[in-house]
């Protein structure tokens, strides 16, 4: 009997591939960097029994109308708002994500956004680099404290805790807005429930970790971001559509908020020209929230993970539901 045919849309590390090659036919999309061709994709998953996809693609009808045989896509990511799980499951389509072993390099990631940016740590090192140091001064790249401030975390699943946590060491009040009451965060980390208009006014740092849904869609425009403080930090490691970024800019420029601390964006890649990062104030990179090295390669791992046990005709590791 053949074995399995899995495609991949970038090229994955020999070093966790190999692991799988006995038992399935892989192939991959050859570039790290540049995202697979539409079309390509779209004669591949007419073979394939399953897929692994990145967040950049779009795992839509056109690509469930076209599979014969796909049982199932495996996302490496914990978000899949890219993916239409209502397609998926009428073709019959088992879809997966890695949450769980990305949480806390995501919280990290969140948590130095946060002191770079409340601490102009990039602006300082093109200072130094731009060789502009010339003398000590007293309020020399002075930023704002993040330590007995107050943070207030939009979305407390996995990774909001997580941040929570980390927010602890450095004596902060934690707030929080999520869809549900957390309990246990609140008895565990001291986090406090409140709604999301006080925890605008409230916040020192807003952190936006909210997944992309219908409801969360631009839910951070004008009207939030003048309910903020004026000397207000805005992170945001969720997706960037849940920001209306005019309206930030706006904010940031005006001095109606102070800064942001940004991983993500509307249009991935933003453009190098985008107003948003000509603001000395905005601290910005490339969607990097998971991307350690371990954390990496245990998230393919878990994809191919999944994807066994789904051709093997037992439950996935990590099933999303539509
Ligand atoms: C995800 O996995 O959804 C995150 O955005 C990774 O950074």
């Amino acid at each position: 009997m053949s074995k399995p045919f899995v495609y991949i849309t970038r090229k994955l590390p020999e070093s966790v591939i190999e692991a799988f090659e006995s038992v399935f036919k892989i192939e991959m999309w050859p570039e790290e960097e540049v995202p697979v061709e539409r079309g390509v994709l779209l004669e591949k998953v007419q073979h394939a029994d399953a897929l692994i996809t990145m967040l950049s693609d779009q795992v839509n009808h056109e690509i469930f109308e076209k599979q014969t045989n796909l049982k199932v896509v495996a996302n490496l990511a914990v978000g899949y708002d890219n993916i239409d799980l209502n397609a998926a499951k009428e073709a019959g389509v088992v879809v997966t994500n890695t949450p769980d072993v990305l949480t806390d390099t995501t919280a990290d990631l969140t948590f130095g956004l946060l002191l770079a940016t409340a601490r102009r740590l990039m602006e300082a090192e093109r200072y130094v680099k731009n060789n502009s140091w010339e003398n000590w001064a007293p309020l020399l790249m002075a930023g704002q404290d993040v330590h007995h401030k107050t943070i207030g975390i939009v979305g407390m699943g996995r990774i909001g805790e997580t941040v929570a946590k980390r927010a602890t060491g450095f004596e902060m009040e934690i707030l929080y807005h999520n869809r549900s009451r957390k309990r246990e965060a609140e008895e565990k980390i001291g986090a406090t429930y409140v709604g999301f208009e006080e925890l605008l006014k409230r916040s020192d740092f807003v952190v936006c970790l909210a997944p992309l849904t219908e409801e969360t869609k631009g839910m951070f425009n004008k009207e939030a971001f003048e309910r903020m403080k004026s000397r207000a930090i805005f992170i945001n490691a969720s997706r960037g559509a849940l920001v209306d970024e005019e309206a930030l800019y706006d904010a940031i420029h005006q001095n109606v908020i102070a800064g942001a601390g940004l991983d993500v964006f509307k249009n991935e890649p933003i453009s190098a020209d985008h107003p948003l990062l000509t603001l000395e104030q905005v601290v910005a990179t490339p969607h990097i929230g998971s991307a350690s090295e371990e954390t990496r390669k245990t998230m393919m791992t878990l994809c191919l993970d999944n994807i066994q046990h789904v051709l093997n005709g037992k439950e996935a590791k990590t099933p999303v539901g539509a």
